[in-house]
């Protein structure tokens, strides 16, 4: 499977890794992640290159890993350094590859590309999650499809209307829209004045039986990394006075058919009410779940591959974000992979 590799990927929220082992598939590969008190988070490849056991089932032994069949032992470069057989001779071929990790965001990012290529510059801009006076909440969801469905699935609302009857409401099928391209990020918009929010809404706004302005900004950037911010302002008021709720919606292969989904959001009203923090976050984690993951297994499943336009799906309006995007990445992965072709090895 072709994926990006000069990019970081999330691969774990920061607040699950700790000085015990952590392992994950991502992107293919077995990998295990640890926090040293003094030097942050470390990763390294999880398959012992002995008897290729999982390291992360092994233990730390003075910053190292142990490998729990054998003991060979590995450090954070993934270097075997100790080996307590025979003479303690260390075969050259025992190491594994060393991942390099930065945390922003409240995320452990990974580079998976060139190393010396890995500047955290190009870990995308998510810091809304941390801006003072709002309230965070934050969850992972394990997807059952491709990742890239899960980017579409942002890209186009078009679907909430009928998947998700508890929030979706006219704007998505019947708002103005609008895709463009924003530097190397595809953004959609959608616009939809007067508009009647649906019942979970609402509640949430406080807005019963009150129409908004409502528009929808989506923003995705290679890899699989979207922002999704929702404007709700009083019907003829400008956007800047709207109420805003934005979100962060990270996806990583676990493998090609199977993704790890970080989402996080934040909202700027109420934001010591930590009761509705739980509310918001188990009505939304319920739809990401119950209702747009189901829905995505199921697409796998009779798609059967990987591959969507190898199938030559029919194309609706909505789906010019989903396109664009898919088609810029696929430009990237070739780009990227002509040109480790063309560098002497
Ligand atoms: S499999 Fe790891 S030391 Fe043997
Ligand atoms: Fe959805």
């Amino acid at each position: 499977v072709n994926y990006l590799r000069n990019c970081w990927y999330a691969a774990a929220w920061s607040a699950e890794v700790g000085s015990a082992l952590l392992s994950r598939c991502l992107l293919d590969q077995p990998v295990v992640l640890w926090r040293d008190t003094g030097s942050g988070v470390h990763a390294i490849g999880g398959r012992c290159p002995h008897r290729f056991a999982p390291l992360g089932q092994g233990k730390l032994v003075n910053g190292r890993i142990q490998c729990p069949y054998h003991g060979l032992q590995f450090d954070a470069a993934g270097t075997c350094v100790v080996n307590p057989h025979g003479d303690g001779a260390i075969p050259r071929e025992a190491r594994v590859r060393a991942y390099p990790a930065a945390e922003r965001h409240r995320l452990v990012w990974l580079w998976f590309g060139e190393l010396g290529r890995e500047d955290p510059a190009l870990i995308p801009d998510l810091s809304f999650i941390d801006e003072p006076g709002t309230a965070a909440m934050s969850e992972t969801v394990y997807g059952h499809g491709n990742y890239q469905l899960f980017s579409d699935n942002i890209l186009d609302l078009g679907h909430a209307e009928f998947l998700h009857p508890g929030f979706g409401a006219p704007v998505f099928t019947k708002g103005k829209r609008e895709t463009r391209l924003v530097g190397d990020s595809v953004q959609c918009t959608i616009f939809h004045p007067n508009d009647v929010q649906s019942p979970i809404v609402s509640q949430l706004l406080e807005i019963t039986n009150k129409r908004v302005d409502y528009w929808g900004e989506i923003t995705w950037t290679a890899p699989a990394t979207l922002v999704f911010t929702s404007y709700y302002a009083e019907p003829g008021m400008p956007r800047d006075t709207a109420r805003r709720l934005p979100s962060f919606h990270v996806f990583t292969p676990e493998t090609d058919r199977t993704t790890h989904y970080f989402w996080a959001g934040t909202r700027d009203f109420r934001v010591d009410d930590a009761a509705l923090t739980e509310q918001i976050q188990r009505a939304t984690g319920a739809v990401f779940r119950d209702e747009d993951d189901r829905m995505i297994a199921a697409q796998q499943e009779l798609m059967g591959t990987s591959d969507l336009f190898s199938l030559r799906p029919v194309i609706l309006p909505g789906d010019s974000g989903a396109v664009l995007a898919r088609r810029l990445l696929e430009k990237k992965i070739r780009i990227e992979a002509a040109a480790s072709d063309a560098s002497p090895r």
